[in-house]
């Protein structure tokens, strides 16, 4: 696997993976990469392309409170389940190779972007969203690769290519979940053994209410039973809500194409989650 770690390195990896391959994918990641991730990869090595995989802790995405020096960091761990995944190559960029100096363009997505995560995390999205079209400007990839583990962040990323007429397919890949239902997530090793026990309570909730929500019922009285489901469990929520998938607007009902998503914190630890209503 080919390790890239400035651009005239990328440049050669692309082209050469181009030239054998016909099409690239790219899979952004922050490592600290768990089988969500590899589930990224498998589906870009799987649909023929040359894939690309990148890791890189993006600054720009955090909030000044939120655990930007304790995110977990593993780069050897990393490149071994990459490797083993069949990953092409893969990008490891610096911060001044992302952000040099005099840099001046973020991208703003409103839209999609506005509530839930973007509403709690001011400038989240913006990182997000700039982070990843300097990412698509310096790989040029076919086709991106992003998990329905973070549902809002997905339409974000679709919203931009869309709006800024990007030269690549958006691709998505279904959550993956431990055995007893918690999806995966970096985060989740900061779970003490009792809040362990607890968080997969978050994804049983959100698939009792979608199959009450699928009848047609108001989602007001829905989502106040989730609501206090989980804060019996012992959860601090920060929001649960019906909405229209792409758009990430609140319904009223159950409908094709919603999705309920939820975010709760146990502890320390803030999990995101969500799941369709059909
Ligand atoms: P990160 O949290 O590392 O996630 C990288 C990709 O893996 C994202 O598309 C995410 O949705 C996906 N993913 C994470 N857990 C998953 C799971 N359990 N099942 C399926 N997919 C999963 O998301 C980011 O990094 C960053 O915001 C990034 C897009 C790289 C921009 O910095």
């Amino acid at each position: 696997m080919e390790q890239a770690r400035t651009i005239e390195a990328l440049r050669k990896a692309c082209q050469a993976l181009r030239h054998r391959f016909g099409a690239l994918a790219l899979v952004p990641t922050m490592g600290a990469l768990h089988e969500g991730h590899l589930a990224l990869i498998r589906a870009a090595v799987g649909s023929g392309a040359g894939t690309l995989a990148s890791i890189f802790v993006n600054p720009l995405q955090f909030g000044p409170n939120e655990d930007l020096a304790r995110y977990p960091r593993d780069e050897t761990s990393d490149l071994v389940k990459l490797q083993e995944a069949g990953c092409h190559a893969v990008w490891l960029p610096d911060v001044p190779t992302m952000y040099p100096p005099g840099e001046a363009t973020t991208v703003d997505v409103a839209g999609p972007a506005q509530n839930w995560e973007g509403a709690l995390r001011p400038g989240h999205f913006r990182g997000v969203a700039t982070v990843c079209a300097k990412l698509f400007g310096q790989v040029r990839p076919d086709r991106a690769y992003f998990g329905e583990k973070d549902w809002q962040q997905l339409q974000v990323v679709r919203r931009m290519v869309a709006d800024l007429y990007l030269p690549l397919t958006v691709m998505s890949v279904a959550t993956v979940r431990a055995a007893d239902g918690l999806a995966l997530s970096s985060r989740n090793r900061f779970l003490g053994p009792e809040e362990r026990a607890v968080a997969p309570r978050l994804y049983a909730v959100l698939q009792a209410r979608s199959a009450a929500l699928a009848t047609g019922i108001a989602a007001a009285g829905a989502l106040d039973t989730a609501r206090r489901e989980l804060a019996q469990a012992g959860f601090a929520v920060d929001y649960i809500a019906l909405v229209d998938g792409p758009t990430l607007v609140p319904l009223p009902n159950g409908r094709s194409g919603a999705r309920l998503i939820a975010a709760a914190r146990l502890g320390a630890v803030r999990l995101i989650d969500n799941v369709s209503v059909e």
